[in-house]
């Protein structure tokens, strides 16, 4: 019979010739059979072989039957045990099914009604197998729903505050520059520590510029309503990436190269977020690199994906933060020079382009990050928006390098 070959029994008995002979027995009927010649020992077989039933004498010297049993009950749950009892000790059976046995043959024992017994407990441990998978499913299914339900709370939040925040960011934004232009009048070339107002004057914009990245960051994910989709080629976005990526790079005394690729493919996607996506993973990889470290970007394609992988030489990321890089607010940078969101950010967009990310680390070695996105087509919905991205990138790379310098 089919269940029979794949019920793995445990024969625990003291008596040699008895538990050979009945091992034999079951193993004539194609079931998978260990022994044991006490309790000790039989916990250390389960260990290492997990049975579904174990058939156990009751009177054993040293661990009896019954304290065996309930050390299986407690660490083997799945396991089912029947117990084996001396001729006239019924109460041994029935003290044994109080403490969780199956049930009790008393010997000598008929192999029929063994392997009948040996049957029904193999049932009834694969249904408890079954429940305890089951519940393990469910509670990993729920596990996503409340991080699911507090991500999109948490969307709806961050959107409120980023709104919140910017417009008194403006406003100090501009005020600063506002001092920052009297400062420059002749009549308050001679003011009284002139510089120190200077100097507070570039925290102050240094700081708004903190303060917007973080903000801009929280309404990348959560504000921005639509996708706009349009037409790309890999190639133009892997160029403008490392266009805008130049002044962090040069800073940092790293090298962001494009790998070459042969075939660049077309896709219809939304470039915005994509590119928002690619500038993390390339910012990332710089703030990993130390001088002379470099980032390479590279892509492929195939009929329906295409992918982007962002490498860097940087110091890597241990294991351990490994399942934490994705979590908001997760940054290993000094206090406030990361905002812990950039992967965050980037994993939603993508889950939203109908992608997947995924990262390989090597601690020492470097680290590797791959979008994939779905190419589409252009039946999809969404707006034609043809701006010239190189243009733009150039125009952002000139406002930065004449910005403050501050990243
Ligand atoms: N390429 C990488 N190499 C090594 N560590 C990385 C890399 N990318 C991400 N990490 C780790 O993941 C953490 C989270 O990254 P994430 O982009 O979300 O935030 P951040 O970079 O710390 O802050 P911000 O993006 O605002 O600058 C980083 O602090 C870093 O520890
Ligand atoms: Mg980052």
């Amino acid at each position: 019979m089919s269940t029979e070959k794949a019920v793995k029994v445990l024969l625990v008995d003291d008596e040699d010739a008895f538990r050979q002979a009945l091992a034999k027995r079951l193993e004539r009927r194609r079931m998978e059979v260990f022994q044991a010649a006490d309790g000790n020992s039989a916990l250390e077989a389960l260990k290492a072989f997990p049975a579904n039933v174990v058939v156990m004498d009751v009177k054993m010297p040293g661990m009896d039957g019954l304290e065996t049993m309930a050390c299986i009950k407690r660490d083997f749950p799945d396991t089912e045990v029947i117990l084996l009892t001396g001729h006239a000790a019924v109460e041994d059976g029935i003290a044994g099914i109080r403490a969780g046995a199956f049930d009790y043959l008393q010997k000598p024992v008929e192999t029929e009604d063994l392997l009948n017994k040996i049957r029904q407990a193999y049932d009834k441990s694969r249904h408890h197998h079954d429940l305890a998978k089951e519940a393990e499913l469910r509670e990993a299914l729920e596990k996503q729903m409340a991080t699911a339900e507090r991500l999109a709370s948490l969307g709806t939040l961050a959107a409120g505050v980023a709104h919140e925040i910017n417009n008194p960011l403006a406003i100090i934004s501009e005020a600063a520059g506002y001092l920052q232009l009297l400062l420059e009048k002749d009549e308050c070339k001679e003011m009284p520590f002139h510089d120190r107002f200077e100097k507070a004057i570039g925290k102050i914009e240094k700081s708004v510029k903190r303060a917007r990245r973080t903000t801009m960051q929280l309404l990348g994910f959560a504000g921005q309503p639509d996708a706009v989709y349009r037409e790309i080629e890999l190639d133009d976005l892997v160029e403008e990436v490392i266009l805008l990526a130049a002044g962090q790079a040069s800073a940092a005394g790293v090298t962001v190269v494009k790998e070459k690729n042969p075939n660049s493919a077309a896709l219809w996607t939304d470039p915005h977020r994509l590119r928002q996506v690619l500038i993390n993973l390339v910012s990332n990889g710089i703030a990993a690199c130390g001088r002379g470290g470099r980032v390479s970007l590279s892509f492929d394609s195939s009929n329906d994906w295409a992918t982007i992988q962002v490498k860097d030489t940087g110091h890597g990321i241990p294991k351990e933060n490994l399942e934490r890089i994705f979590e908001p607010f997760f940054t290993t940078k000094p206090p406030g020079k990361g905002t812990g969101l950039g992967l965050f950010v980037s994993l939603d967009i993508i889950k939203r382009l109908g992608g997947d990310m995924q990262v390989k680390s090597k601690v020492g070695k470097g680290t590797i990050f791959q979008v994939s996105v779905p190419r589409l087509s252009k039946t999809c919905p969404g707006v034609c928006n043809d701006i010239d991205w190189r243009e733009k990138a150039r125009e952002l790379e000139r406002r930065d390098n004449h910005g403050t310098g501050a990243h």
